[in-house]
């Protein structure tokens, strides 16, 4: 099983902790804002290889490569004076941007699935200080198997892959709880190949650009590989737009309106009684787990606005309601 190592009481062991288990090319359960990554050395082939057979992922999509800050996504990835402009306005943050690789970053071709341009990203805190400590690039998808629900605390990331990997380090509860935005830029604009924790709104106000969204909806074709439609699956089926939840089942509410049948649910879950969609994406990943732990077959989850952030959260939820492989099935 997975050592746990608490940062905020033994910050410096963990460090060294980390860049150890990093040096010898193991991936390890590491917190971002976001969500808790699986996160190996972004040079090494073997490494990298190690991360995609502890997600059981079938298949290299390629990974985002985490970065200590600017100079060094720099040296990865070719920036214009938008992709600058982003960088220093969300930077550290969750804000993934698609760029040209340059001409010399060492980045392997299995974190980039051989393509000509590569995701960066600057994640805050502890995140940072490790990969400025091992002095390359991090490559980290969310730290569960493949198919499942994107961790947000250490502890999901010890259920789901506790007994695949050595070490863990825990910062609490990640603070966005939904993947970084993934925006592609060109010269001729943006693209929005993902929703997630910094708001289109705010990248549209930062820019003066519209983004264009070409992200991949369910059942639609895939625009980004690895953005399937059935993922973040729980075992229990999903009811989107629930105006009344049916005994037995979990109910998934948003700012505390009344749902028909509340007193018959087997679990309620508000996911921001105050309404607040920060706070909902905060806690979304967690209460479909602990839905998914009373044993219910049906979450039955509230209409959420759809504007900010609420674009990622009902992102995420259609994919978890997307039908699926039969291998998801409880
Ligand atoms: O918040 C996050 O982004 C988390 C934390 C750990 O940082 N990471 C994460 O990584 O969600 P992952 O591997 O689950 O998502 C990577 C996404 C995939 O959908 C992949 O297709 C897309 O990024 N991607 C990576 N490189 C790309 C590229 N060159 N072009 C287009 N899409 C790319
Ligand atoms: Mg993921």
């Amino acid at each position: 099983m997975a050592q746990i190592l608490t940062i905020d009481s033994s910050t410096g062991r963990a460090l060294g902790r980390a860049v150890e288990a990093l040096a010898r090319g193991e991936p390890i359960g590491l917190p971002t804002e976001t969500v808790y990554g699986l996160a190996a050395d972004a040079t090494n082939a073997e490494a990298i290889t190690r991360i995609y057979e502890t997600k059981d992922r079938p298949r290299f999509n390629p990974l985002i490569s985490h970065m200590s800050g600017l100079d060094m996504a720099r040296r990865h990835a070719v920036f214009n004076p938008l992709a600058e402009r982003l960088a220093n306005a969300f930077w550290p943050g969750a804000l993934t941007l698609v760029l040209p690789l340059a001409p010399d970053s060492d980045i392997h071709a299995l974190a980039t699935a051989g393509l000509p341009s590569v995701a960066v990203r600057v994640p805050t805190g502890f995140a940072a200080d490790v990969i400025a400590a091992f002095g390359k690039p991090l490559a980290a998808p969310s730290a569960n198997r493949s198919g499942r629900i994107s961790p947000t605390t250490a502890q999901h990331v010890a259920d789901d892959i506790g007994d695949r990997i050595g070490l863990i380090l825990d910062a609490g509860p990640c603070a966005v709880g939904v993947e970084s935005t993934i925006v592609e830029v060109t010269d001729s604009g943006l693209r929005l190949l993902r929703p997630g924790g910094v708001t289109a709104e705010a990248i549209e106000a930062e820019t003066g650009l519209r983004l264009s969204r070409q992200h991949s909806d369910p059942g639609q074709p895939l625009v980004a590989p690895g953005m399937m439609a059935s993922h973040y699956a729980p075992a229990a089926q999903v009811r989107l737009d629930a105006e009344r939840v049916w005994p037995g089942e979990v109910a998934l509410t948003f700012a505390a309106r009344p749902m028909a049948g509340l007193e018959d649910a087997r679990l309620v879950l508000d996911l921001s009684p105050a309404g607040d969609l920060r706070e909902a994406a905060a806690n979304l990943f967690d209460y479909l787990k602990r839905a998914d732990s009373s044993g219910a077959e049906i979450i039955a989850v509230a209409s959420i606005p759809g504007a900010g952030l609420g674009e990622a959260i009902n992102d995420r939820l259609r994919r978890a309601a997307a039908p699926r492989p039969a291998t998801h099935a409880r």
